[in-house]
């Protein structure tokens, strides 16, 4: 497929080799100056796009950039993109990093608030699993403990084409159903970056609506726990972390 990403940092950039690894056209942008910009394509295999071009003449744009960011981004960015292109969100709101954020931002429901700061319908996908995960824990279809992705949206078609990226990308989708439903994978939830499997992940996303109420402060706990550290925790001590959080949700380390 012709892909387009905006944002070539841990998770868009992990995004972007893989995608060129299973033979997609991948290009890709991001805030750096243009020579910045075409040494991290020729890194990852993409072509360099601006911002303009990035969005025109493909099949599926993918934004992951940090959330204060979107508004940034040109307010006509999609004007003139047909309706039929895919827009995928895999952004998480971080108070740490971004800070308040105004225009009726609700970070109980991130991605509505995305997709309307974007003017376009978006599927809210790879925000779920942190990017070391999506880089290194790739398994074949069905293969034991195959790691899933939660995946949401209000377009069937779209969720779709993208749960068969997912799969082909080394991961199980798994549809939480419409974007209002997405908080059920936002940070702070036990779908959130745990590394379960599609059955795992299914029940972690079921009825939750009473962590749904403490998810930002179980989000916040989190990052304060890692960042009071003094040496930077391994991706294993990251995992242990969050899961640490959901006694209802005891996956064990399982030895990867
Ligand atoms: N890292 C993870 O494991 C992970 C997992 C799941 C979801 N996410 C979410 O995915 C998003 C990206 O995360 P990340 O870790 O990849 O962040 P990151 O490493 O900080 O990279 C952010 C990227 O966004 C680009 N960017 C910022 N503002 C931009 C703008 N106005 N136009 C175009 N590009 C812009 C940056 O450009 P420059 O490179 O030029 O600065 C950079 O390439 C975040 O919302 C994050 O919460 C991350």
């Amino acid at each position: 497929m012709k892909i387009g990403i905006i944002g070539t940092g841990a998770l868009g950039g992990t995004i972007a080799k893989k995608l060129v690894a299973a033979g997609h056209k991948v290009k890709a942008t991001n805030a750096s100056p243009v020579s910045e910009l075409k040494e991290r394509a020729a890194q990852l295999g993409v072509a360099a796009a601006s911002i303009k071009d990035v969005v025109r003449d493909v099949e599926i744009i993918i934004v992951s950039i940090p959330t204060n960011a979107i508004p940034n981004l040109p307010r006509d960015l999609f004007a003139g993109v047909p309706g039929d292109v895919i827009v995928i969100d895999t952004t998480n709101y971080y108070p740490y990093r971004d800070g308040p954020i105004e225009n009726g931002f609700i970070d109980k429901l991130e991605s509505i608030w995305v997709s309307r700061e974007l003017r376009r319908p978006v599927v809210k996908a790879f925000n779920n699993l942190l990017s070391y995960t999506l880089e290194n824990r790739a398994k074949a279809k069905g293969a034991p403990g195959r790691i899933a992705i939660a995946i949401s949206g209000d377009d069937e078609k779209a969720k779709f084409i993208v749960s068969e990226l997912i799969d082909e990308l080394g991961f199980d989708p798994v549809d939480v159903g419409p974007l209002s439903e997405s908080w059920r994978h936002q940070p702070g939830m036990p779908s959130y970056c745990t590394e379960l499997s599609a059955p795992e992940l299914e029940q972690a996303l079921a009825d939750h609506e009473n962590i749904r109420e403490i998810a930002p402060q179980l989000r916040d706990l989190t990052t304060d726990k890692l960042m009071a550290r003094t040496t930077p925790p391994s991706h294993q001590e990251m995992l242990d972390a969050i899961r640490s959080l959901f006694p209802i949700n005891p996956k064990q380390d399982d030895g990867q």
